[in-house]
């Protein structure tokens, strides 16, 4: 092995030696209570013992919290959260989630985090061994020792990687860099992964190699994602997932393509219509692959007004009881549009679906496009008979209000499921597979699905509980805004927002109060554009859209502050919990108690 000893070239040595700035010290603190926190997250045995020895406690601490991070990382925003509050959760669990297809699964020991500024930061501090690439690449097995490169130096990760399970995984990067890995998860902000990395450090690369690589290195996954409305709230910049300001959301009965909620675990793909193929496997005449003239001539055009809810829709009022771990989203994760496509019951029947298949076969699985590191794509599934039933309006769509489907909604084509929570409706759908099983991806079987509010990351089995498919009812408030002030001599306040159930199953009410709940009135429901003719009623069991709802109550007399809350109640007379708390689940999802807002009356 060639160790130039001594010290590193010295244009080198300006990229090539950690020194952790003082936009570190927050990490430092982190690592300090970590000593004690060590205690708390792996109770029952001295947590030393239960950590490889010889990782120092304060670097396998960090790597643990950024273990939990990784849990969630398929919602991998964390505006404002706590992440010292609550406990590690079961390995398995974690990398899932890591190896399903978050695109964090080196991450998971080292989460990307701000690696500009550490770079910056970076000075030559001490004389290492320089090492060639051909070196780093001979070290990709547990045997030769597991090393990496970040941004010129060389680790030695073989103790962090034997510490944790589902080290295969990790093993992808073995002998190479880290960058290309850590560049599709650049929304982390874990500042204390660098001081980690830092603590594996054995050499320096040599200066040709780094040229090398930065020449070699992928440009950022996300370059290519479509431009954003920049009214968009932004949750989690890459990927993407952003929501329209809660006022502007029910501006519109059916919400402009460009402010509909986006929600995205992955880099957008980019799909040659011309060249994009639709496979469907599970029936009786083979493997069928279809372009998408084949879907748009083949089969019927069929239009669906339909709602999608994200399972994390009004996260953040859950997170008031206490944090959960994803996306911080706000009331205007849902979102409702047209839909155009074939549907997916004609595409199945005319492939040969039929009785034999039926008694058989007990789930659709959809696949999409959009892949990790790992080559793993998103995906779900729904139940047979939602698929096949005429009553389903399950789509193929390939439109969204009248035009092309964004490519931020799936473009060219995508599955919309009414009355089913966001997640199953995969976009940039690139495989169907009627099959006997639910589909195995993480999304289907480790995330998007609802606990009781004892159960935590220690003590979760995400086998105990089903996938998340027809959503509850739910409604929330979004103007006025909360803290906003009502001026007292309008005499009346007006109060505006929406109210949508899943599973097909109408709103037929929403009550409104301006006194937290003491008092209600019954709120005029709005179906259909607002000036036009309301929408004919939809048949029982396919009500998929939400409905817009409005009312103007005069201002209790003397009153300075008001605490406005509405409740929907839908075709099966089920109402929304009264309150967060019973509801509290450790995702955050399935968040539908009364939307309260607070208002001064000035
Ligand atoms: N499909 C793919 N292929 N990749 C994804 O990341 N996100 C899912 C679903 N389908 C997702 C996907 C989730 S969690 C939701 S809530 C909806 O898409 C959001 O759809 P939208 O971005 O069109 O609002």
């Amino acid at each position: 092995m060639m160790q130039l000893r001594g010290k590193p070239p010295r244009a080198a040595a300006a990229v090539q030696t950690l020194r952790i700035d003082s936009g570190m010290s927050s990490a430092m603190q982190q690592l300090r209570h970590c000593h004690g926190l060590a205690r708390v997250l792996l109770p029952g045995a001295h947590s030393a013992q239960r950590l490889k020895s010889n990782i120092p406690l304060a670097s396998a601490c960090s790597g643990l919290l950024s273990l939990r991070w990784g849990s969630y990382s398929s919602d991998n925003s964390h505006r404002g959260h706590n992440y010292f509050n609550t406990r590690v959760p079961k390995f398995r669990y974690v990398l899932t989630g890591l190896v399903a297809g978050t695109g964090a699964v080196l991450a998971y020991g080292f989460h990307h985090s701000k690696p500009e500024r550490a770079a910056a930061s970076v000075t030559q501090t001490s004389s290492l061994p320089v090492y060639t690439q051909d070196e780093v690449s001979k070290h990709s097995s547990l045997d030769e020792g597991i090393w990496v490169t970040y941004k010129g130096s060389v680790y030695d990760i073989t103790k962090f990687v034997s510490m944790h399970p589902g080290g295969d995984k990790i093993l992808l990067a073995a002998g190479r860099a880290l960058e290309p890995f850590w560049a599709l998860y650049a929304v982390h902000g874990q500042e204390h992964v660098l001081e980690i990395l830092s603590e594996y450090k054995v050499g320096v690369l040599r200066l040709e190699d780094c040229k090398k690589q930065e020449l070699s290195n992928p440009a950022d996954p996300y370059s290519t994602d479509p431009p954003r409305h920049p009214a968009l709230v932004i949750n989690s910049s890459k990927p993407f997932n952003g929501e329209p300001p809660p006022a502007l959301l029910t501006d519109n009965y059916i919400t402009p393509s460009a402010l509909f909620f986006k929600r995205n675990h992955l880099p957008v793909p980019q799909i040659d219509p011309d060249k994009y193929r639709l496979q469907i496997e599970g029936l009786p005449g083979g493997a069928v692959s279809l372009s998408l003239e084949d879907l748009k001539t083949r089969f019927p055009k069929h239009t669906v007004t339909a709602t999608l809810q994200c399972a994390g829709n009004r996260r953040s009022d859950m997170n008031k009881v206490k944090q959960v771990k994803g996306l911080n989203w706000g009331v205007a994760a849902i979102s409702n549009a047209t839909w155009s496509g074939a549907s997916l019951r004609d595409v199945l029947c005319h492939y040969g679906f039929g009785p034999e298949v039926a008694a058989k076969a007990q789930h659709v699985q959809f696949e999409g496009l959009d892949r990790d590191v790992t080559g793993t794509s998103y995906g779900a599934s729904i139940p047979l008979n939602k698929a096949v039933s005429e009553e389903g309006d399950v789509l193929l769509a390939y439109e969204m209000n009248g035009e092309d489907l964004p490519q931020d909604h799936g473009y060219p084509v995508r599955v919309v499921v009414p009355g089913v929570v966001g997640a199953r409706n995969v976009k940039w759908l690139g495989k169907i597979v009627v099959s006997e099983e639910e589909s195995q991806s993480h999304w289907q079987q480790n995330d998007y699905k609802g606990f009781s509010p004892s159960i935590d990351w220690d003590t979760v089995d995400y086998k105990s509980a089903p996938a998340i498919q027809e959503l509850p009812v739910q409604s929330a408030i979004t103007q006025p805004a909360e803290g906003a002030v009502v001026d007292r001599d309008m005499e009346e306040v007006t109060v505006k927002g929406y109210a949508w159930s899943g599973g097909g199953r109408e709103v037929v009410r929403v009550d409104v109060s301006l006194d937290g709940g003491k008092t209600w009135h019954v709120a005029e429901l709005q179906s259909g554009k607002k000036g036009q003719q309301p929408a004919p009623p939809p048949p029982p069991g396919r009500a998929w859209a939400w409905k817009l709802w409005e009312i103007t109550i005069p201002l209790p007399e003397g009153a300075q502050e008001l605490e406005l809350v509405c409740k929907a109640v839908d075709s099966s007379y089920n109402s929304q919990p009264d309150s967060m708390a019973p509801i509290w689940n450790l995702r955050g999802v399935l968040s539908n108690a009364w939307h309260r807002v607070k208002v001064n009356v000035k």
